[in-house]
């Protein structure tokens, strides 16, 4: 995959290329996690239901920049033609439930429009698949204003699954207060981590800022520590960045979300490459407290 920091230092989309078999981790997770929800919607027929899918893509990839990044994340000829991206897994399963209303969100009208062609097979329902381009920031603010209509009695399972950081926190706290659950990629190995620079200057603290919503200082208190040593020239700041920073990314985002939700994954999903390290961790977040046991198991069979 070619997410990459560009010479700007800024964090750049993918060209539609992921996989391994971390991808099939997380999307296997997930469709259990839908499976389970709509037959538990079932018994709530008043609610009607929403798949709300902010990064759609189209389910395949085309081939992309030779990056070190597109090596450690990339899948193999056979895992791709195998490959069947989430929206289509969720129109796929093998039960009669469904969501009442599917929204399909992504940037690349290109993508929207090769996902729409895929998916038609599948439209069936009364209402028809809603295919919006655009920035999945911006969908969710109108989700969210729907879902917070106590006349449309309203309930969504919204999957935020960007190879990048961006889903800004502004949007995630939207969702406040509302029938969502959601599951969210973040990337801590793959991107986060490498904007936690070693000696925390943090180049691109405005990202970081806007994907964990805290400023630059309240972000550098979590990610390191200051001391005092001593040298041949006097007393010198010296600035270490924690342990094990890649799960404390997936821990301190957990904390975020508990301040939006009130059930989150305490242990979420660690999708690694294959050399074991960890690129991006899968998390849960409900206002349930049945979804997050059924995600948590889940989360601990795939491990
Ligand atoms: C990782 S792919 C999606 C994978 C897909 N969920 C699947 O299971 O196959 C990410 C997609 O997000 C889209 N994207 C990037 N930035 C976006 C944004 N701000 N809002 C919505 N979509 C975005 C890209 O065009 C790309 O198609």
């Amino acid at each position: 995959m070619s997410e990459k920091i560009n010479e700007k230092n800024m964090v750049c989309e993918p060209q539609a290329e992921w996989g391994g078999s971390w991808t099939e981790r997380k999307l296997e997770a997930f469709g259990k996690y839908v499976s389970a929800y709509l037959t538990i919607m079932r018994k709530h027929p008043y609610l009607k239901t929403i798949y709300f899918d902010g990064f759609a893509g189209c389910g395949d990839r085309k081939s992309g920049t030779d990056t070190e990044l597109y090596h450690e994340l990339l899948i193999t000829d056979e895992e791709e033609r195998l490959y069947q991206g989430a929206a289509e897994r969720v129109l796929d399963l093998k039960n009669e439930l469904s969501f009442d209303y599917h929204y399909f969100i992504d940037t690349d009208k290109e993508a929207l429009d090769k996902l729409e062609s895929k998916l038609y097979k599948y439209q069936c329902g009364k209402n028809p698949f809603q295919f919006r381009q655009g920035d999945c920031n911006e969908h969710i603010a109108t989700l969210a204003k729907a879902m917070r209509d106590p006349s449309k009695k309203l309930a969504s399972l919204v999957l935020i699954d960007p190879f990048g950081m961006h889903i800004n926190w502004k949007s995630i706290e939207e969702l406040k207060d509302t029938r969502t659950d959601i599951w969210i990629l973040i990337p801590t190995g793959v991107i986060v981590n490498r904007l936690l620079d070693r000696k925390g200057e943090l180049k691109n603290f405005q990202i970081l800022e806007s994907f964990f919503g805290l400023s630059k200082d309240e972000i550098k208190d979590m990610f390191y520590k200051t001391e005092l040593k001593e040298t041949l020239f006097g007393a010198e700041e010296v600035v270490q960045k924690v342990n094990k920073p890649i799960e404390k990314i997936a821990e301190f985002y957990t904390q975020r979300l508990k301040t939006i939700w009130k059930f989150v994954t305490e242990k979420p999903l660690r999708l690694e490459n294959t050399r074991g390290v960890p690129i991006f961790h899968f998390v849960f977040a409900s206002n349930n407290p049945t979804g997050v046991k059924i995600a948590s198991q889940i989360i601990d069979k795939a491990h």
